[in-house]
C-alpha cells in the first residue's frame, strides 16, 4: 500500500524496500533498507513516509536539532516533507541509513535513528545518531531504537566499530548511548562548530562482539 499523500503536497519518494543491498567500491556505494526491519522491544526502524510529517514538525520545535542536522527550526509541513525526502536520498547517495523510529504495533512515528557510513565502509566504522520527538521523550524510546540500530549494524559484515559524538551537557544522549552498550572513550576538545561556536564532544563507541 502506498503511503497516504496530502493533495498538492510535494510527493515523498518512497522506494520499495529491497534486500539489504550493499555494493561497495571506492567510488560507489548503493544502499537499500533491509527487508527485515530492525526492531527491539516495541520499537521498529522503518523508512520515512508521508504519515511522519507531523512527527518531523514536532522534532523541529527542539531548539538543538536544527543546529546539528538539516531540519529547519519550527519546520512547516512542506519543510518536513523535504526533510523526509532528504532521508531517502541518504541511501541513494550511500551516506548511510536514515530510519524513522516508530511504534512497532501502530507504526506511529516517534523519532529518527541513523547509521552513517562516514568515510565509507572500508573504514569498518560508522556513526550513530538519534532523536526522539519532544512529545515522545522520557519513555525509553531512544535507548530501544539505538539497540535496534546496533543490531542492524552488526548485520553489515564490514562494520566493526560504531561511534557516537555527544556534547558533554547532553545527558539524555549520554544515557541513550550507555543503554545501547556504548563506552565512553574520551573528550574531544573543540571538535566541531555547533550553533556558531566550536564545542567539545564526548566520544562513545561500541565494538562488534567477538563471535562466541
Ligand atoms: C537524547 C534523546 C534522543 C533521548 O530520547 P528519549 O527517548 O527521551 O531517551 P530515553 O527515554 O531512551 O532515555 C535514555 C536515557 O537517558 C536518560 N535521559 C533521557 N532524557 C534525559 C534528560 N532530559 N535528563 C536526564 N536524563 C535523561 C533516561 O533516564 C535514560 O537513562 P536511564 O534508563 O538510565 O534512566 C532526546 O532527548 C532527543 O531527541 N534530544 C535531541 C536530539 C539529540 O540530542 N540527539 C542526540 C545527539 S548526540
Amino acid at each position: 500500500m502506498s503511503p497516504p499523500t496530502t493533495p498538492g503536497a510535494p510527493r515523498i519518494r518512497s522506494p520499495p524496500r529491497a534486500e539489504l543491498g550493499i555494493t561497495a567500491s571506492v567510488t560507489e556505494l548503493r544502499l537499500a533498507l533491509p527487508v527485515d526491519l530492525p526492531a527491539y522491544d516495541g520499537v521498529l526502524l522503518r523508512g520515512f513516509d508521508e504519515r511522519d510529517v507531523d512527527m518531523v514538525m514536532n522534532l523541529a520545535t527542539d531548539p538543538y536539532l536544527p543546529q546539528i542536522g538539516s531540519l529547519p527550526g519550527n519546520a512547516d509541513a512542506d519543510q518536513a516533507r523535504e526533510y523526509i525526502a532528504r532521508q531517502w536520498s541518504r541511501l541513494s547517495q550511500g551516506a548511510g541509513y536514515s530510519f524513522c523510529v516508530a511504534d512497532a504495533r501502530t507504526g506511529t512515528a516517534l523519532g529518527t535513528a541513523g547509521l552513517w557510513l562516514v568515510g565509507g565502509l572500508d573504514t569498518g566504522r560508522a556513526h550513530v545518531g538519534y532523536s526522539v520527538a519532544p512529545r515522545s521523550r522520557g519513555q525509553g524510546v531512544a535507548g530501544r531504537a539505538l539497540t535496534a540500530l546496533v543490531g542492524f549494524a552488526w548485520t553489515i559484515p564490514e562494520l566493526h566499530r560504531l561511534e557516537a559524538y555527544i556534547e558533554p551537557w547532553n545527558i539524555g544522549s549520554i544515557g541513550t548511548a550507555e543503554i545501547g552498550g556504548f563506552q565512553r572513550e574520551g573528550l574531544l576538545r573543540s571538535h566541531q562548530p555547533i550553533g556558531g561556536r566550536r564545542v567539545d564532544m564526548v566520544l562513545y563507541a561500541k565494538l562488534r562482539p567477538e563471535p562466541s
